[in-house]
């Protein structure tokens, strides 16, 4: 049965006709889903001038970039490859912020050619940056304002440990190196991680900003990062968009009324875009009883989506393929020469050799993410877009493998 759950077709779409049609593994997209998203933030801070600058890193696909495009979304890239991405997508270099993390300068003069938005993330970056290019080329500049965000330290980048950003403590260093080399800084910019729920963080992290923003005259925008949980488990509870659009939106325009002008407020989201409509088909192909376990091996795994293992992050799984079986409980691992558990200890309705698993929230950092390891193919990925599925890229062939490699005579 279709419930809004365990959806069995995207719009109109039947989720098995897809896994025939394209094969499996197979990642799928809901346009609809993505286009709705933007929309809701855009609600939700419809009281200030809003840039949404996609986080490409989440999901890169040209034609996903497209569709963000298409939806009034920026982006958000974090290398030059993700720059061209964006170009090729369509997007003007004005509406790309490029957000790098101890890149060589010549990518970032790179960038600068290119005409994006160079978000300054270290003081040696902003002295050669000032050299080279004084007040020519505006910028941004990445302030680590402290702050532990979210449950998970991997995913936590705005505290005071972590590589990103230049501390907030370092305020006095950076506004000696803006005013020796007379640098034009348009915009503030932090991201203090991923999966953060509460609404105050979000707005900490603005009150960090806003406060340092006085000392620089030629603001922009401020650009508050990305972060918004969204729900992975059925008892999860995502980011009250509302109340952070709410609470953020109004110290905003507080803080824009005393700095004397009104600024741009940006967000650059991954996760809380493209996570939920994302679906990852896989199929089995073996049930495996132990005296303790029944695993349900399938055509996938962490080469294919590695947070489970990364992050001990949880995503549902559902069987397409016999919805009214009886309940068991499996561990659902993958075919990759390692501990590869994509979901265990998960009641699912009878699971048999065939049978298409359903992996959700597979959108943010699935695809994107994913390796060859072990040798193995990339999996295809399928935007639904008006009610038609259509490949987006081509499932990997053994030559794809081999490509690169150059093949020496011993
Ligand atoms: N802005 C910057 C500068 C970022 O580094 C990131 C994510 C985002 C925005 C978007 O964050 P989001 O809204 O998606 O939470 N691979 C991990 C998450 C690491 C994200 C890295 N940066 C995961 O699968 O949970």
């Amino acid at each position: 049965m279709s419930t809004a759950q365990n959806p069995i077709q995207i719009q109109g779409v039947s989720l098995e006709s897809i896994a025939e049609e394209f094969g499996t593994p197979v990642y799928v997209y809901d346009g609809k889903k993505i286009v709705s998203q933007v929309k809701i933030l855009q609600e939700a801070f419809s009281e200030v001038p809003l840039k949404i600058k996609y986080a490409t890193k989440a999901l890169s696909n040209v034609s996903v970039l497209k569709l963000m495009k298409k939806a009034g979304a920026g982006v958000d890239a974090v290398s030059i490859e993700e720059v061209q991405l964006g170009l090729l997508a369509g997007f003007e270099a004005s509406e790309i912020m490029y957000t790098p993390s101890g890149v060589s300068f010549e990518e970032i003069q790179d960038a600068v050619n290119l005409g994006v938005m160079i978000n300054l993330d270290s003081i040696p970056l902003m002295r050669q940056f000032g050299k080279e290019y004084g007040s020519s080329v505006p910028a941004c500049i990445r302030i680590n304002p402290h702050i532990m965000a979210g449950g998970n330290i991997k995913i936590s980048v705005g505290h005071k440990a972590s590589k990103f950003g230049i501390s907030i403590e370092q305020l006095s260093e950076i506004l000696e190196v803006v005013k020796e080399y007379d640098l034009k800084i348009e915009g503030l910019h932090l991201h203090t991680g991923s999966d953060i729920l509460d609404a105050e963080v979000f707005l900490k992290g603005a009150n960090v900003l806003f406060e340092a923003a006085f000392n620089f005259p030629d603001l922009r925008f401020i650009d508050c990062g990305g972060g918004f949980k969204v729900a992975y488990k059925p008892e999860d509870i995502s980011t009250d968009i509302m109340e952070v659009g709410k609470k953020v939106s109004a110290a905003f325009q507080a803080f824009c009324k005393e700095y004397g002008r009104q600024l741009e407020l940006w967000l650059e989201p991954g996760k809380f875009l493209v996570s939920e409509c994302g679906l990852l088909l896989v199929k089995v192909n073996v049930v495996k009883k132990t005296p303790t376990i029944t695993f349900a091996g399938v055509d996938s795994g962490l080469n294919h989506l590695i947070r489970p293992m990364l992050y001990d992050a949880y995503h549902g799984v559902y069987n397409l393929s016999n919805p009214s079986g009886p309940l068991e409980t499996y561990h659902v691992v993958g075919y990759i020469c390692e501990t590869d558990t994509i979901a265990s200890n998960r009641e699912l309705n009878e699971v048999r050799a065939g049978d298409i698993l359903v992996i959700k929230n597979a959108g943010a950092y699935g695809f994107s993410m994913a390796s060859n390891y072990n040798s193995r193919l990339r999996p295809a990925e399928v935007l639904v877009w008006e009610g038609k599925a259509q490949l987006i890229r081509k499932r990997e062939t053994f030559e794809d493998i081999i490509s690169n490699q150059v093949i020496i005579d011993l």
